[in-house]
């Protein structure tokens, strides 16, 4: 297999030309899949031994691209209406080709990340500046641990080091000592719409099984339940997780009583605001105001690979005070003891892609204006989805969406308000979700979720669908089709 020097520039610049087009093809395509196999097949297409021989470049490029890629879910679908990761900004997909060729390593500056660490903080601090946490004056910041972020891989990344501060906030030292007194780790989330990364990070963090779920109303914590449970349990709870859009009606929460309220019961509490969806917020004058108060958390994490079309993968944890970042560090002669190595900072990872260039070039190519025009766009869809939904008898939304997901059920013929068969409602909606993706036409996400509006029945277990409305490409002919689509699958399924 050649190395770039081997080959000629012009059959380097060729190839690669011609996979760009094929990239640019696929996102274009309207369809969410080409090709759908069952995943026994797919398996057995290409699970397969390693060759002794090699296979010309041009050979296992054409591999991928006839019998990989059309299988591959187009999230930049127009047709793809669960999600809204398209990875389809062009600045962003710009920085994203650079930074794959230039090979910079964040762990460390000097010699592997001259530049691009700069970057990066730019990045971080424009993300810090959007919630509301203060930044240093550009020239205060001497070191990574000015900076008062970190670039992760996800949400779950995020979150988790958010947990791991948590724990050395409530038990200083763990990090060396080990994990001690773990009945001082719990966490507080909200019941049922909590994702499941914070629980997954108290495993991790060895704390165990500790999460605490309070009551909710409306997709937010019940402020009275979520008092009694801080009351009762004082003394053994390390956090408190309040969601800037939860990860299936991204509802926001009620922020500044859940601070209120927090505080006052125990200061030593760590706040943690997850914001992988509430981001979007920050961009409206109008919508703003639902983060009001996350700028006293101690700690919040964005998602942009959610909510700003950036390629995967692309989060952040801030932090409200940048030296937290210390009681988390890693030391190692490994990593350059210099001011601005990142592999200082960031837990769980050693080698660092350069994985903010995408969302540098982005923000930088939309500049404020841009990106408040595309969140509002977001929103006029979702209230057009919204109202079909609304205006359509054998459907029913069950949230009243902040942002951009609305969860929706389809409803039998039969369906009697008074005396709800929720089984048969979620059996009809689960038969819906498989066929959408045993098809691959169109795709809708779905989950379970609490009936917390009391729509059906309050506090009933549902499998609705859920649409969000981020797809730029998303017209309204999409969401009619989609529906009537729906409501093909719905009948047929009330006769299965
Ligand atoms: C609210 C919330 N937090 C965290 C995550 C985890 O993000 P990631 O999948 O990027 O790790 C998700 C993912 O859907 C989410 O919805």
């Amino acid at each position: 297999m050649p190395l770039l020097h081997e080959v000629s520039r012009s059959k380097t610049l060729a190839l690669l030309g011609r996979l760009l087009a094929v990239g640019v093809d696929f996102k274009l395509d309207d369809q969410v899949t080409r090709r759908r196999l069952a995943p026994s097949e797919m398996r057995d297409l290409l699970v397969t031994d390693l060759p002794d021989e090699s296979t010309g470049v041009d050979e296992v490029v054409r591999e991928l691209v006839d019998t990989v890629l059309p299988a591959c879910n187009n999230e930049a679908s127009p047709r793809f209406l669960g999600f809204g990761h398209t990875g389809a900004d062009l600045a962003a997909l710009a920085g994203g080709l650079l930074a794959l060729f230039a090979q910079q390593n964040l762990i460390n500056q000097s010699f592997a990340a001259p530049s691009a660490t700069f970057t990066e903080i730019a990045v971080i601090r424009w993300l810090r500046q959007l919630i509301g946490y203060a930044n240093r004056p550009v020239s205060d910041v001497t070191t990574v641990w000015d900076v008062g972020g970190v670039a992760t891989y996800g949400g779950t990344g995020s979150n988790t080091t958010a947990m791991m501060l948590a724990r050395e906030n409530i038990a200083p030292g763990t990090l060396h000592q080990g994990v001690g007194d773990v009945a001082r780790m719990h966490i507080v989330v909200p019941s049922g719409i909590g994702h499941y990364s914070v629980k997954s990070a108290l495993q991790w963090l060895g704390c165990g099984d500790r999460i605490i779920e309070v009551p909710t109303r409306g997709y937010r914590f019940d402020l009275r339940a979520l008092e009694q449970t801080l009351r009762e349990r004082r003394d053994e709870i390390m956090a408190v997780v309040a969601y800037a859009g939860d990860s299936r009606t991204h509802t926001v929460e009620n922020l500044c009583a859940v601070h209120d309220v927090t505080r006052a019961a125990d200061p030593r509490i760590w706040l943690h605001a997850d914001a992988c969806w509430g981001l979007m917020c920050a961009f409206l004058p109008e919508l703003a105001p639902r983060l009001a108060g996350i700028e006293a958390y101690d700690s919040v994490t964005v998602d942009p690979h959610k909510v700003m079309d950036i390629p995967y993968a692309m989060s952040a944890l801030l932090v409200r005070e940048p030296a937290v970042l210390r009681s988390i560090s890693s030391y190692s002669d490994l990593i350059m003891q210099e001011d601005f190595a990142f592999g200082q900072v960031t837990p769980f990872i050693g080698t660092k892609e350069w994985s903010s260039a995408k969302l540098w070039t982005m923000m930088r190519a939309h500049g404020r204006r841009g990106l408040a025009d595309t969140m509002r766009h977001r929103l006029v869809v979702t209230r057009t989805f919204a109202g079909m939904v609304d205006d359509h008898p054998r459907l029913l939304r069950l949230n009243d969406p902040d942002m951009t997901a609305v969860a929706f059920l389809y409803l039998p013929v039969d369906h009697d308000p008074g005396h709800p068969d929720v089984d048969r409602i979620n059996a009809i909606s689960k038969r819906i979700h498989a066929r959408i993706l045993e098809e691959g036409r169109w795709h809708f996400h779905q989950f379970s979720l609490p009936d917390d509006t009391g729509r059906i029945r309050r506090g009933a277990t549902l499998h609705p669908l859920r649409f969000m409305g981020n797809n730029q490409r998303i017209t309204e002919s999409h969401m009619r089709d989609a529906l009537a689509y729906v409501m093909g699958l719905g009948r047929a399924s009330e006769q299965g």
